[in-house]
């Protein structure tokens, strides 16, 4: 495996044997099963399976939580080297975002709902690096997570928008036991907090089953998963959604397909789940 801060080595590595094939999975670092699940996928698709890590400044307001989002470099290396991957981008910010850097990838309308509407700056952030590593990598497919439903959205959109040459796989929610969707934020938990973070997988869930049982009404669902998380005293409910999986519009009417979503903070970490209801 191959560790690099440097964008000609892999570029170098990469063009080395042009009919490979390559599958990338972006990452912030602080690695566990729902990321290994990516580099498996990778792995199985793919003659050549890169990774990046890189906490992306860009992508965290002011007062977020860049400064102590967790770290673990060796570690996530030692993961990356059991799971068989072949090339890791580990840059410096200056490498990403040399002085003078000016650019900015936006996708109008749907980054600004759901969490774009809690963090207005976000999305601009995650697509500029994307649209960077893919243009550094030039992988044939490239890995993401349902577990971030809007990015993943997002990303599918700006592979078309921008004539991207490259397939976005998504993948499912990995979860722990217990059903708490795995985060690199959920070690900032402590131990109450740990347990009441299912309250927003349990209102997701139990969404999904009012659906199912008949209830159409988006405003009931909406109020019914706002009281359950409401309901936990360690929880702050920033959001929930009863969404078009499509433009992100809150639904009147749950009869299709829909992406039930939310964010709770539990202290100041602020967690994210989704089911999506197929139609
Ligand atoms: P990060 O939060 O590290 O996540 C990297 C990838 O892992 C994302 O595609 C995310 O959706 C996926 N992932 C995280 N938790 C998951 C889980 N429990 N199950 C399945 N997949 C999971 O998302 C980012 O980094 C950044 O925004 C990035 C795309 C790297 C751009 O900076």
């Amino acid at each position: 495996m191959r560790v690099t801060d440097q964008i000609e080595t892999i570029r170098e590595i990469r063009w080395s044997d042009p009919a490979l094939t390559w599958g990338l999975v972006p990452t912030m670092g602080f690695l566990h099963q729902g990321h290994l699940s990516l580099v498996r996928r990778a792995r199985a698709e793919n003659d050549r399976v890169g990774v990046s890590i890189f906490v992306n400044p860009t992508q965290f307001a002011p007062g977020e939580d860049l400064a102590v989002y967790p770290r673990d470099l060796e570690r996530d290396l030692e993961l990356l080297r059991r799971e068989d991957a072949n090339l890791v981008f580990v840059p410096v910010e200056q490498t990403i975002y040399p002085p003078g850097f000016a650019a900015t990838v936006n996708l109008k309308g749907i980054s600004a709902r759901l969490e774009g509407a809690s963090r207005p700056t976000h999305f601009a952030g995650v697509t500029t690096v994307v649209a960077k590593l893919f243009n550094i990598f030039q992988p044939t497919r490239a890995y993401f997570g349902q577990k971030d439903a809007q990015q993943a959205i997002l990303i599918r959109q700006m592979v078309t928008d921008l004539n991207f040459n490259l397939k976005i796989v998504v993948c499912p929610i990995v979860r722990e036991s217990d059903g708490l969707a795995m985060s690199s934020r959920n070690v900032r938990l402590n131990p109450q907090q740990r347990s009441a973070a299912t309250v927003l997988f349990r209102a997701l869930t139990k969404a999904k089953e009012q659906i199912q049982a008949g209830q159409r009404n988006g405003d009931a669902i909406r109020m019914a998963m706002t009281k359950m998380v409401q309901s936990e005293p360690l929880a702050r409910l920033d959001y929930v959604s009863a969404a078009d999986p499509m433009t992100l519009e809150e639904l009147d009417n749950l009869d299709g397909a829909a992406l039930l979503s939310g964010a709770v903070y539990f202290g100041d970490v602020r967690l994210i789940d989704n089911i999506l209801l197929e139609p």
